[in-house]
Protein backbone atom coordinates (compact mmCIF):
# COMPACT_ATOMS: atom_id res chain seq x y z
CA UNK A 1 0.00 0.00 0.00
CA UNK A 2 2.77 2.08 0.33
CA UNK A 3 5.07 1.05 -2.72
CA UNK A 4 7.92 3.96 -3.04
CA UNK A 5 6.74 6.30 -0.79
CA UNK A 6 9.29 7.81 2.33
CA UNK A 7 8.13 7.58 6.02
CA UNK A 8 9.68 8.95 8.99
CA UNK A 9 9.04 6.98 12.31
CA UNK A 10 10.57 8.73 15.47
CA UNK A 11 11.30 6.62 18.17
CA UNK A 12 11.09 3.14 16.24
CA UNK A 13 13.88 1.51 17.68
CA UNK A 14 11.54 -0.43 20.15
CA UNK A 15 7.72 -1.36 21.02
CA UNK A 16 4.85 0.14 18.87
CA UNK A 17 7.51 2.37 16.48
CA UNK A 18 9.70 -0.85 15.60
CA UNK A 19 5.83 -2.79 14.30
CA UNK A 20 5.45 0.65 12.49
CA UNK A 21 8.65 0.94 10.84
CA UNK A 22 9.06 -2.96 9.81
CA UNK A 23 4.74 -2.84 8.87
CA UNK A 24 6.05 0.31 6.56
CA UNK A 25 9.03 -1.31 5.13
CA UNK A 26 6.74 -4.71 4.09
CA UNK A 27 4.27 -2.66 2.62
CA UNK A 28 6.90 -1.12 0.55
CA UNK A 29 7.83 1.98 1.99
CA UNK A 30 11.42 3.43 2.41
CA UNK A 31 11.75 4.00 6.30
CA UNK A 32 13.91 6.38 8.65
CA UNK A 33 13.81 4.99 11.41
CA UNK A 34 14.55 7.58 14.21
CA UNK A 35 15.36 6.46 17.59
CA UNK A 36 17.71 8.21 20.26
CA UNK A 37 17.63 5.03 22.20
CA UNK A 38 16.78 6.13 25.08
CA UNK A 39 15.59 4.83 29.05
CA UNK A 40 11.79 4.93 29.06
CA UNK A 41 12.56 8.12 31.68
CA UNK A 42 14.25 9.68 28.68
CA UNK A 43 17.76 9.06 30.33
CA UNK A 44 21.12 7.97 28.09
CA UNK A 45 21.03 7.41 24.11
CA UNK A 46 22.37 4.81 21.96
CA UNK A 47 22.73 4.25 18.12
CA UNK A 48 21.84 0.45 18.53
CA UNK A 49 17.92 0.22 18.57
CA UNK A 50 17.66 2.32 15.39
CA UNK A 51 20.35 0.73 13.98
CA UNK A 52 19.03 -3.06 14.77
CA UNK A 53 15.30 -2.28 13.08
CA UNK A 54 17.41 -1.14 9.95
CA UNK A 55 19.18 -4.43 9.88
CA UNK A 56 16.01 -6.51 10.56
CA UNK A 57 14.51 -4.24 7.06
CA UNK A 58 17.37 -4.84 5.15
CA UNK A 59 17.48 -8.60 5.57
CA UNK A 60 14.25 -8.80 4.45
CA UNK A 61 14.52 -7.13 1.11
CA UNK A 62 13.04 -3.52 2.41
CA UNK A 63 14.97 -0.09 2.20
CA UNK A 64 15.39 2.27 5.33
CA UNK A 65 18.10 4.49 7.52
CA UNK A 66 18.66 5.19 10.64
CA UNK A 67 18.62 8.23 12.17
CA UNK A 68 19.38 8.54 15.91
CA UNK A 69 18.72 12.46 16.61
CA UNK A 70 16.25 13.50 19.18
CA UNK A 71 12.97 15.00 18.29
CA UNK A 72 13.32 17.32 21.37
CA UNK A 73 15.76 19.56 19.40
CA UNK A 74 14.67 21.56 16.89
CA UNK A 75 17.91 21.83 14.43
CA UNK A 76 18.06 17.53 15.45
CA UNK A 77 14.21 17.84 14.54
CA UNK A 78 15.44 18.85 11.10
CA UNK A 79 18.42 16.79 10.82
CA UNK A 80 15.54 13.82 10.96
CA UNK A 81 13.64 15.38 7.99
CA UNK A 82 16.81 16.15 6.37
CA UNK A 83 17.24 12.25 6.47
CA UNK A 84 14.80 11.42 4.46
CA UNK A 85 15.74 13.86 1.83
CA UNK A 86 19.19 13.13 1.66
CA UNK A 87 18.90 9.21 1.52
CA UNK A 88 15.57 8.87 -0.25
CA UNK A 89 15.06 12.01 -2.17
CA UNK A 90 11.63 13.01 -0.87
CA UNK A 91 9.53 12.15 2.51
CA UNK A 92 5.89 11.36 2.37
CA UNK A 93 4.62 11.15 5.99
CA UNK A 94 6.00 11.79 9.21
CA UNK A 95 4.82 8.91 12.26
CA UNK A 96 5.27 11.25 15.43
CA UNK A 97 5.80 8.52 17.72
CA UNK A 98 8.44 8.92 19.98
CA UNK A 99 8.12 9.05 24.07
CA UNK A 100 8.90 9.07 27.35
CA UNK A 101 7.57 8.87 30.68
CA UNK A 102 8.15 10.72 34.28
CA UNK A 103 4.96 9.70 36.28
CA UNK A 104 4.45 11.43 39.56
CA UNK A 105 1.64 13.26 41.03
CA UNK A 106 0.85 16.76 40.47
CA UNK A 107 1.80 17.85 43.70
CA UNK A 108 4.89 16.38 43.68
CA UNK A 109 5.72 16.58 39.89
CA UNK A 110 9.54 19.05 39.31
CA UNK A 111 9.22 21.79 36.69
CA UNK A 112 12.44 19.25 35.30
CA UNK A 113 9.67 15.97 34.41
CA UNK A 114 7.40 18.37 33.53
CA UNK A 115 9.62 19.85 30.89
CA UNK A 116 11.49 17.08 29.94
CA UNK A 117 7.98 15.11 28.72
CA UNK A 118 6.46 17.97 26.90
CA UNK A 119 9.80 18.29 25.13
CA UNK A 120 9.91 15.27 23.91
CA UNK A 121 5.94 14.49 23.21
CA UNK A 122 4.33 18.02 22.32
CA UNK A 123 7.50 20.24 21.36
CA UNK A 124 8.78 17.04 18.93
CA UNK A 125 5.56 16.45 17.24
CA UNK A 126 5.71 20.09 16.33
CA UNK A 127 9.31 20.35 15.45
CA UNK A 128 9.30 17.05 13.04
CA UNK A 129 5.87 17.96 12.15
CA UNK A 130 7.11 21.65 10.93
CA UNK A 131 10.25 20.24 9.64
CA UNK A 132 8.39 18.55 6.91
CA UNK A 133 5.48 20.99 6.48
CA UNK A 134 8.10 22.62 3.65
CA UNK A 135 8.44 19.67 1.48
CA UNK A 136 4.67 18.35 1.90
CA UNK A 137 3.40 22.32 0.84
CA UNK A 138 5.50 22.35 -2.13
CA UNK A 139 4.67 18.40 -3.37
CA UNK A 140 0.61 19.61 -2.48
CA UNK A 141 0.99 15.97 -0.62
CA UNK A 142 1.69 14.35 2.63
CA UNK A 143 0.54 12.91 5.67
CA UNK A 144 0.90 13.03 9.55
CA UNK A 145 0.58 10.45 12.19
CA UNK A 146 0.62 11.40 15.51
CA UNK A 147 0.53 9.39 18.73
CA UNK A 148 -1.95 10.57 21.43
CA UNK A 149 -2.82 9.08 24.47
CA UNK A 150 -6.09 7.91 26.63
CA UNK A 151 -4.44 9.42 29.09
CA UNK A 152 -4.52 12.86 27.83
CA UNK A 153 -8.14 12.21 25.95
CA UNK A 154 -9.71 10.50 29.38
CA UNK A 155 -7.64 10.56 32.31
CA UNK A 156 -5.00 8.91 34.71
CA UNK A 157 -3.24 9.37 37.54
CA UNK A 158 -0.06 10.77 38.26
CA UNK A 159 0.44 11.53 34.47
CA UNK A 160 -0.01 15.58 34.06
CA UNK A 161 2.90 16.34 32.06
CA UNK A 162 1.96 12.91 30.09
CA UNK A 163 -1.52 13.75 29.83
CA UNK A 164 -1.08 17.53 28.62
CA UNK A 165 1.37 16.56 26.18
CA UNK A 166 -1.11 14.25 24.79
CA UNK A 167 -3.90 16.14 24.34
CA UNK A 168 -1.53 18.95 23.31
CA UNK A 169 -0.91 16.70 20.37
CA UNK A 170 -4.38 16.29 19.65
CA UNK A 171 -4.54 20.08 19.27
CA UNK A 172 -1.96 20.41 17.33
CA UNK A 173 -2.55 17.52 14.72
CA UNK A 174 -6.41 19.35 14.26
CA UNK A 175 -4.45 22.40 13.50
CA UNK A 176 -2.09 20.97 11.25
CA UNK A 177 -5.52 19.54 8.75
CA UNK A 178 -6.89 22.33 9.34
CA UNK A 179 -3.65 24.52 8.22
CA UNK A 180 -2.77 22.15 5.62
CA UNK A 181 -5.73 20.99 3.62
CA UNK A 182 -5.65 23.52 0.79
CA UNK A 183 -1.89 21.51 0.16
CA UNK A 184 -3.86 17.98 0.66
CA UNK A 185 -2.10 17.07 3.03
CA UNK A 186 -3.58 14.83 6.51
CA UNK A 187 -3.29 14.50 9.87
CA UNK A 188 -4.80 12.05 12.29
CA UNK A 189 -4.10 10.83 15.68
CA UNK A 190 -3.91 7.04 17.10
CA UNK A 191 -4.14 6.29 20.55
CA UNK A 192 -2.84 2.96 21.20
CA UNK A 193 -2.99 0.19 24.20
CA UNK A 194 -0.22 -1.97 23.82
CA UNK A 195 1.96 -3.89 25.92
CA UNK A 196 5.25 -2.30 25.63
CA UNK A 197 8.30 -1.25 28.04
CA UNK A 198 6.70 1.84 28.65
CA UNK A 199 3.53 0.27 30.88
CA UNK A 200 5.40 -3.23 31.24
CA UNK A 201 6.44 -1.60 34.98
CA UNK A 202 3.04 -2.70 36.56
CA UNK A 203 3.80 -4.55 39.85
CA UNK A 204 2.71 -8.61 39.18
CA UNK A 205 2.95 -9.43 43.11
CA UNK A 206 -0.73 -10.82 43.51
CA UNK A 207 -2.57 -13.36 41.84
CA UNK A 208 -5.02 -10.31 40.73
CA UNK A 209 -2.00 -8.22 39.15
CA UNK A 210 -0.50 -10.77 37.36
CA UNK A 211 -4.14 -11.89 35.66
CA UNK A 212 -4.33 -8.24 34.79
CA UNK A 213 -1.25 -8.48 33.09
CA UNK A 214 -1.42 -11.26 31.13
CA UNK A 215 -4.27 -9.58 29.61
CA UNK A 216 -2.34 -6.31 29.09
CA UNK A 217 -0.17 -8.89 27.26
CA UNK A 218 -2.85 -9.70 24.42
CA UNK A 219 -2.47 -5.52 23.47
CA UNK A 220 0.23 -6.67 21.09
CA UNK A 221 2.51 -3.73 19.82
CA UNK A 222 2.52 -4.58 16.26
CA UNK A 223 -1.45 -4.22 16.26
CA UNK A 224 -0.81 -0.72 16.12
CA UNK A 225 0.45 -0.76 12.93
CA UNK A 226 -2.27 -1.82 10.41
CA UNK A 227 -3.86 1.39 11.21
CA UNK A 228 -0.88 3.53 10.64
CA UNK A 229 -0.08 1.82 7.10
CA UNK A 230 -3.63 2.69 6.01
CA UNK A 231 -3.39 6.08 7.34
CA UNK A 232 -0.33 6.90 5.47
CA UNK A 233 -1.92 5.41 2.03
CA UNK A 234 -3.71 7.17 -0.32
CA UNK A 235 -6.22 5.07 0.46
CA UNK A 236 -7.01 7.65 3.66
CA UNK A 237 -6.82 10.46 0.86
CA UNK A 238 -10.17 11.71 2.26
CA UNK A 239 -8.86 10.88 6.36
CA UNK A 240 -8.00 13.82 8.49
CA UNK A 241 -8.88 15.60 11.60
CA UNK A 242 -9.66 12.52 13.38
CA UNK A 243 -8.57 10.89 16.14
CA UNK A 244 -8.81 6.76 16.69
CA UNK A 245 -7.87 4.35 19.45
CA UNK A 246 -6.43 0.72 18.78
CA UNK A 247 -6.63 -1.93 21.39
CA UNK A 248 -5.40 -5.95 20.16
CA UNK A 249 -7.84 -6.42 17.40
CA UNK A 250 -10.30 -3.75 18.41
CA UNK A 251 -10.77 0.26 16.70
CA UNK A 252 -12.12 3.11 18.00
CA UNK A 253 -13.13 6.03 16.40
CA UNK A 254 -12.80 8.74 19.38
CA UNK A 255 -15.02 11.57 19.83
CA UNK A 256 -14.16 15.25 19.88
CA UNK A 257 -14.97 17.74 22.33
CA UNK A 258 -18.28 19.58 21.04
CA UNK A 259 -21.06 21.33 23.17
CA UNK A 260 -23.21 18.92 24.70
CA UNK A 261 -25.89 21.12 26.71
CA UNK A 262 -26.53 24.88 27.39
CA UNK A 263 -28.77 26.70 29.41
CA UNK A 264 -29.61 30.51 28.86
CA UNK A 265 -31.20 33.38 30.65
CA UNK A 266 -32.82 36.55 29.08
CA UNK A 267 -31.56 38.83 31.43
CA UNK A 268 -27.96 37.31 31.87
CA UNK A 269 -26.01 35.44 34.67
CA UNK A 270 -25.48 36.55 38.73
CA UNK A 271 -23.54 34.02 40.12
CA UNK A 272 -26.48 33.17 42.13
CA UNK A 273 -28.42 32.28 39.54
CA UNK A 274 -26.22 29.85 38.35
CA UNK A 275 -25.92 28.37 41.43
CA UNK A 276 -29.26 28.05 41.26
CA UNK A 277 -30.12 27.41 37.94
CA UNK A 278 -27.43 27.12 36.02
CA UNK A 279 -25.45 24.35 37.27
CA UNK A 280 -28.20 21.87 38.23
CA UNK A 281 -29.73 21.83 34.98
CA UNK A 282 -25.85 21.39 33.41
CA UNK A 283 -24.74 18.94 36.26
CA UNK A 284 -26.83 16.31 34.36
CA UNK A 285 -24.49 16.03 32.16
CA UNK A 286 -21.36 16.53 33.75
CA UNK A 287 -18.19 13.99 33.09
CA UNK A 288 -17.40 11.96 36.11
CA UNK A 289 -13.57 11.98 37.25
CA UNK A 290 -13.15 8.89 35.54
CA UNK A 291 -9.80 7.63 34.03
CA UNK A 292 -9.26 4.95 30.94
CA UNK A 293 -10.00 2.06 32.94
CA UNK A 294 -12.95 3.24 34.34
CA UNK A 295 -14.32 3.93 30.07
CA UNK A 296 -12.60 1.03 28.56
CA UNK A 297 -14.32 -1.07 31.37
CA UNK A 298 -13.78 -4.50 29.07
CA UNK A 299 -10.90 -7.33 28.62
CA UNK A 300 -9.16 -6.34 25.17
CA UNK A 301 -10.56 -9.16 22.14
P1 LIG B 1 8.66 2.66 24.05
O1 LIG B 1 9.30 3.26 25.25
O2 LIG B 1 8.76 1.20 23.81
O3 LIG B 1 9.18 3.42 22.73
C1 LIG B 1 9.47 4.78 22.68
C2 LIG B 1 10.72 5.00 21.85
O4 LIG B 1 10.94 6.41 21.72
C3 LIG B 1 11.98 4.40 22.51
O5 LIG B 1 12.61 3.50 21.61
C4 LIG B 1 12.85 5.62 22.82
O6 LIG B 1 14.24 5.38 22.68
C5 LIG B 1 12.33 6.64 21.79
N1 LIG B 1 12.59 8.02 22.20
C6 LIG B 1 12.40 8.57 23.43
N2 LIG B 1 12.77 9.87 23.42
C7 LIG B 1 13.19 10.15 22.16
C8 LIG B 1 13.67 11.33 21.52
N3 LIG B 1 13.79 12.48 22.21
N4 LIG B 1 13.98 11.28 20.21
C9 LIG B 1 13.86 10.11 19.51
N5 LIG B 1 13.43 8.96 20.07
C10 LIG B 1 13.09 8.98 21.37
O7 LIG B 1 7.12 3.12 24.12
P2 LIG B 1 5.81 2.69 23.26
O8 LIG B 1 4.84 2.11 24.19
O9 LIG B 1 6.19 1.94 22.04
O10 LIG B 1 5.25 4.15 22.87
C11 LIG B 1 5.20 4.65 21.56
C12 LIG B 1 4.25 5.84 21.54
O11 LIG B 1 2.92 5.43 21.85
C13 LIG B 1 4.60 6.94 22.55
O12 LIG B 1 4.35 8.21 21.98
C14 LIG B 1 3.64 6.68 23.68
O13 LIG B 1 3.39 7.83 24.45
C15 LIG B 1 2.41 6.23 22.90
N6 LIG B 1 1.47 5.47 23.72
C16 LIG B 1 1.74 4.18 24.12
C17 LIG B 1 0.82 3.47 24.86
C18 LIG B 1 1.03 2.06 25.21
O14 LIG B 1 0.05 1.42 25.69
N7 LIG B 1 2.22 1.48 25.02
C19 LIG B 1 -0.43 4.10 25.32
C20 LIG B 1 -0.63 5.42 24.83
C21 LIG B 1 0.30 6.07 24.07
Amino acid sequence: MLQDKVVVVTGAGGGIGRDFALAFAAHGAKVVVNDLGTSVAGEGASAGPAQKVVDEIKATGGEAVASTDSVADWEAAHRIVKTAIDTFGRIDCVVNNAGILRDRFFFNMSVEEWRAVIDVHLNGSFYVSRAAAPYFKSQNSGCYVHMTSTSGLIGNLGQANYSAAKLGIAGLSKSIALDMAKYKVRSNCIAPFAWSRMIGSIPTETPEQQARVEKMKLMETAKIAPLAVYLASDAAQEISGQIFAVRANELFLMSQSRPIRSVHRAGGWTPQDIAEHGMPALRQSFFPLDRTQDVFTWDPL
